[in-house]
């Protein structure tokens, strides 16, 4: 099986875990490639659920196409379960997030859920966190000072640039990257991420970040994981 297809074998088995809830719950949803194969299997079923609660504007335009019904997470006082991908996860849930920059509005979608259903493929299974690049979104005025802070905690701290939309002038981006919220990117490379409880407090308490990519509280509570063999449900 390629990529896309393990994609969207967990996609699909994450659509059967979410029609297991009750109907007319509102539903969190996440971003990013996998959370997209999630989407479109679960479109023929949108109206077993009262609405969705979107962590970007990417998503709120695909589920909004597929006719589902988006609400402000301030009209939400809580959700069932939030379904979403994961850059990297370890055994015990703890996850790096934001490779698609949504982090923000995932961790705070996530903090509303009472589970957090984590949907990948086995190559984002790791033993300790920090082989992909912890993503801390940022005041982009803050950038000097967050970035002599990370270093400190021993990460390489790059700058996120925007991605080249025009391939055919074959620009060479240049302009940061901006969130969904007008915050900047830093990320951060060759962290060990040994306590990730304890690493997602220090960096927290930075001043001028505004969300780190570690979910170590909001963490994973079941996680579907496709294999060349199918997908195995664990709960943690
Ligand atoms: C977006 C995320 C995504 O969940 C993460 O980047 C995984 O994406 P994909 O499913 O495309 O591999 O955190 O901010």
């Amino acid at each position: 099986m390629n990529q896309d297809q393990l994609k969207q074998i967990v996609g699909e088995a994450a659509r059967d875990e979410v029609l297991q809830l009750a109907p007319g719950q509102v539903l969190g949803i996440g971003t990013g490639s996998t959370a997209n194969c999630f989407i479109d299997a679960l479109a023929p079923h949108k109206a077993h659920f009262a609405g969705t609660v979107s962590s970007s504007n990417v998503t709120t335009e695909r589920l909004l196409k597929h006719g589902f019904k988006v609400l402000n997470p301030n009209d939400v006082a809580s959700l069932p379960a939030y379904v979403d991908g994961a850059d990297e996860i370890d055994p015990a849930g703890h996850m790096i997030k934001g490779g698609g920059g949504a982090l923000t509005r995932e961790k705070i979608i996530a903090s509303m859920a009472t589970k957090f259903i984590c949907i990948c493929d086995s190559s984002k299974q790791v033993p300790i966190l920090g082989g992909f690049a912890l993503p801390v979104e940022i005041i982009p005025l803050a950038q000097g000072v967050v970035t002599r802070a990370l270093q400190k905690l021993g990460g390489q701290v790059s700058l996120r640039l925007a991605k080249n939309t025009r391939a055919d002038l074959n620009q060479t981006p240049s302009e940061p990257f901006v969130t969904d919220n007008g915050g900047w990117i830093l990320d951060v490379a060759g962290l060990r991420i040994a306590d990730p409880i304890n690493m997602e407090s220090q960096i927290n308490q930075i001043a001028g970040v505004i969300t780190v990519g570690l979910f170590a509280k909001e963490k994973a509570n079941i996680l579907l994981v496709s294999t060349a063999t199918g997908v195995e449900r664990i709960i943690l």
